[in-house]
């Protein structure tokens, strides 16, 4: 009873309402609006019309908000490293992990954004969806021969031109496997900068005690681009540093950016000529629930990275290397909404006084696994009308066999709320399908594009019968 007391939000009824479009744009895809009739309408298409016409739960990504976000990054990257600026160009490339298919490739890679993968699914996604695979970046603290196989044969044997070194024993292993296929590997070393930013432990990526990355003050460093210089079929590029994810401000960044520059300085006196690329990876955060600060836009972040890489390289005498970036969830994070419809609703008596309200929807911690895995927070309004019941403080949950099955922690919802209804939870494109399981033997549901008043699909929903063919031993 207590612990279930302590886990309620005792702020006043109305202030876990869910933001509306026009009051946070931010947690909304662009085009997002509620009609007259009180139906929410994305890409000009009604939600009530998409979760009848494509059933429920359906992953709602709005393609012109995606493209947008896109190429404000690509833009910012060109235009703050402009060489007419006494740059040296800049990039942006989109983290598939965040969420792809070739849809989203083709969308983001339109307005000059290349694909960043790290597994031989997203690999294989990049290729075939067309990307030109001098735009194609290849991470992963283990790679499997057959990933850096495919990175060094896309294009007809051209090869991609990023694959991020993580550790010593891998750049023989990259090394063997151009030799074989007599070819040459242009290759980056992710470095662990020491800067400690992030969301949460899990997704925190800079310091020490992780699995990512080489040492840069212990040697390391120094040794695998030592073993890279060495071998025949190897091309050393430059340095690359990911420090997290879900990370506010911009200062994180201006230290990480900072730091790479030192070290570049260091590796190019050590090689004897100047290291041409930095990249910086991704790990700017977005807003997820009205609780949430309005996320720095990228354009700032971007802008402060170019100052500080300036700054840097003017303190160490040094040329200004070429400047990417990696972002994954500011582009896909609120370019989509998950789209659920509810069934059973009913009320746990906490305490003299203290309901909560349990509304569950047909989806749940397979298309979302990040409250259970993250405690991350949600928010949630009804989709197919508004209503003026009065407020109930509920807990959005899924249909799942087990109690940590939650979508939303706490929100405000209308006390009718009832079967039928619909509930769209904003924020959701990064992270949610690309961490989407099977649990319960649950099919993963399909994700629409909605633009112009036209909705598609682009990954359309599993069905049990897809689930079936994976077991041999069924008819
Ligand atoms: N570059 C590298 C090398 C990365 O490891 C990541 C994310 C990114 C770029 C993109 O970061 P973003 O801009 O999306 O923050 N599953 C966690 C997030 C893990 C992020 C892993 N790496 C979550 O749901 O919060």
């Amino acid at each position: 009873m207590s612990e279930a007391l302590d886990s309620m939000d005792f702020r006043p009824l109305g202030e876990l309402l869910c933001p509306e479009p026009e009051e946070r744009p931010d947690l909304w895809p662009w085009s997002a609006r509620r009609r007259e009739d009180g139906v929410l309408e994305i890409g000009g298409v009604a939600l009530s019309e998409v979760a009848q016409e494509f059933a429920t739960p359906l992953f709602v990504l709005d393609r012109a908000d995606l493209r947008g976000r896109a190429n404000i990054w690509a833009t910012a990257m060109a235009e703050e490293f402009w060489d007419g600026y006494g740059m040296n160009g800049g990039d942006a490339f989109y983290a598939g992990k965040a969420f792809l298919c070739s849809d989203v490739v083709r969308t983001v890679s339109e307005v000059g954004m290349g694909i960043d993968t790290a597994s031989l699914g997203e690999l294989t996604m990049a290729v075939r969806s067309g990307v030109e695979p001098s735009r194609i970046g290849l991470h992963g603290n283990n790679k499997l021969d057959s990933e850096i196989e495919l990175a060094l044969r896309a294009g007809g044997g051209k090869g991609i031109e990023r694959i991020f070194v993580d550790s010593l024993p891998e750049v023989a292993q990259i090394e063997a496997i151009a030799a074989r296929l007599n070819t040459s590997a242009r290759v980056m070393i992710r470095v662990k900068t020491g800067v400690h930013a992030g969301g949460n432990e899990y997704i925190s990526t800079g310091h020490e005690d992780q699995k990512f990355g080489v040492g840069a003050f212990d040697g390391q460093l120094e040794e695998v681009v030592a073993a890279i210089e060495a071998a025949p079929h190897l091309e050393f590029r430059g340095l690359h540093s990911h420090i997290g994810s879900q990370i506010q401000g911009t200062a994180a960044f201006e230290e990480a950016a900072s730091i790479i520059c030192s070290l570049g300085k260091k590796i190019s006196e050590m090689i004897g000529r100047p290291v041409e690329e930095i990249d910086l990876g991704g790990g700017v955060g977005v807003a997820y629930t009205g609780d949430d600060e309005p996320p720095t836009p990228p354009v700032e972040v971007v802008r402060q990275i170019a100052r500080s890489v300036r700054e840097a390289c003017t303190r160490l005498d040094m040329k200004i290397p070429r400047v990417s970036v990696e972002p994954g969830r500011s582009i896909a994070g609120p370019s989509t909404v998950t789209l659920y419809r509810v069934g059973a609703v009913k009320d746990a008596n906490l305490a003299e006084g203290f309901t909560r309200r349990y509304v569950a929807v047909d989806g749940g911690m397979a298309d979302n696994i990040r409250p259970a895995l993250y405690g991350a927070r949600y928010t949630a309004t009804l989709a197919n009308r508004v209503s003026d019941a009065e407020l109930v403080r509920s807990r959005v949950v899924g249909k799942h066999c087990e109690s940590g099955d939650i979508v939303v922690w706490d929100v405000d919802l209308p006390s009718d709320v009832r079967a039928g209804d619909l509930l769209a939870v904003p924020v959701t494109g990064a992270y949610g399908y690309s961490m989407a399981s099977n649990y319960n033997m649950l099919t993963k549901p399909g994700v629409i594009a909605v633009e112009d008043g036209a909705a598609e699909w682009i990954m359309r929903p599993q069905t049990v019968e897809d689930l079936l063919a994976l077991d041999p031993g069924l008819d």
